[in-house]
């Protein structure tokens, strides 16, 4: 019988390779997107074979639509074998020029939506290891900024580092109800997602000028807060160029596809990882972290054992 994935963040990126590439291997796929009508390419798969992909609406900052999205999906196939939690966005700027409300937002669609969807996702996911004896599986692409903080992407690092802690935790507490939690971490931009365009709109705007390669107009200011923003202005050029560096523009960079790979990985090969990493090979801080090797096997066999 088709195993079931439900995608949250479906209409683009990785999430949309992620959809096409369970729906290429025979798996019945729940696409959860905001507006799943409007998207082209959803549409496009589903005309493939409509009894194996369901298109349903979610938004991450209404958990209202929650329940209804899961009951569809339980509704369509029976069952929900693998949540994969995708969606994100990245409010970017000075974290003193960004508003407390820019916070919630970035926390609500990275992490307090997730959180309660895998919450009320658990007793299918549950339901459906005890019936069909194999495990089920909660998977999170996260990214590197879930594991070293960047200047000027605080708010995008505390939500992807709150995630991280709380699967690192469901890890280990869900293993003996048959449901391995996982993540698969990209590191450094990825090509062929829209996730700079995306994000533009709620940018700081004084940083979305720097990163554009412009030179803000700061004669209005007063002269001790024009200092203060020419200082971000300085930082925040210095940071883009860093960044530029391990960008979806730079040589190497890793594409939606890798990551969808990854993901597939994770669900397929039976192992007890957590963590999946894309991109991390060479990667100065990640090397500093984890050793060459770039991985955490070694620091999570510990922790099982621990807990076991
Ligand atoms: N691109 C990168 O360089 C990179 C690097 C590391 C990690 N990541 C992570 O990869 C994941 C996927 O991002 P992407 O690169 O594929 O970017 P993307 O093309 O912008 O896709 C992000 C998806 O998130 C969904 N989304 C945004 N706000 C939402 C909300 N309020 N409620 C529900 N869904 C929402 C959107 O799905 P719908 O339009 O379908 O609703 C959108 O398609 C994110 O978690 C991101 O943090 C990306």
């Amino acid at each position: 019988m088709a195993r079931t994935i439900f995608v949250v963040g479906s209409s683009s990126g990785i999430g949309l390779e992620i959809v096409r590439l369970f729906f290429s291997k025979g798996w019945n796929v729940v696409a959860a997107s905001r507006n799943p009508s409007a998207s082209e390419d959803l549409q496009a798969l589903r005309s493939q074979d409509s009894a194996r992909l369901l298109l349903v609406a979610l938004e991450l900052s209404s958990p209202d639509t929650f329940s209804p999205a899961l009951d569809a999906a339980v509704k369509a196939y029976g069952t929900i074998d693998v949540l994969l939690n995708n969606a994100g966005i990245n409010i970017i700027g000075a974290f003193e020029l960004l508003s407390q409300e820019n916070l919630r937002k970035q926390l609500e669609v990275n992490f307090f939506g997730p959180a309660q969807l895998t919450r009320l996702a658990i007793p299918h996911l549950r339901s459906s290891a005890t019936k069909s004896g194999k495990q089920s599986l909660i998977i999170g692409i996260t990214s590197g900024s879930g594991h070293f903080g960047l200047p000027l992407f605080s708010f995008y690092t505390a939500s992807k580092f709150a995630y991280e802690g709380l699967t690192e935790s469901l890890y280990h507490e869900l293993a003996p109800h048959g449901i391995a939690v996982k993540n698969v971490v990209p590191v450094g931009g990825i090509r062929g997602t829209k996730f700079g365009t995306n994000n533009f709109p709620d940018a700081e705007p004084l940083l979305l000028a720097t990163l554009m390669g412009q030179q803000p107009n700061l004669s209005g200011e007063e002269p001790e807060r024009r200092d203060v923003l020419q200082k971000y202005v300085e930082n925040g050029a210095k940071t883009m160029g860093k960044a530029m560096t391990m960008s979806d523009q730079a040589e190497g960079a890793k594409s939606a596809t890798d990551v969808a790979e990854a993901a597939w990985n994770a669900v397929d090969d039976g192992e007890s990882k957590f963590r999946y990493f894309v991109g991390a090979e060479g990667h100065p801080i990640f090397e500093a972290k984890y050793g060459e090797t770039c991985n955490d096997e070694a620091y999570m066999e510990k922790a099982r054992q621990f807990w076991a």
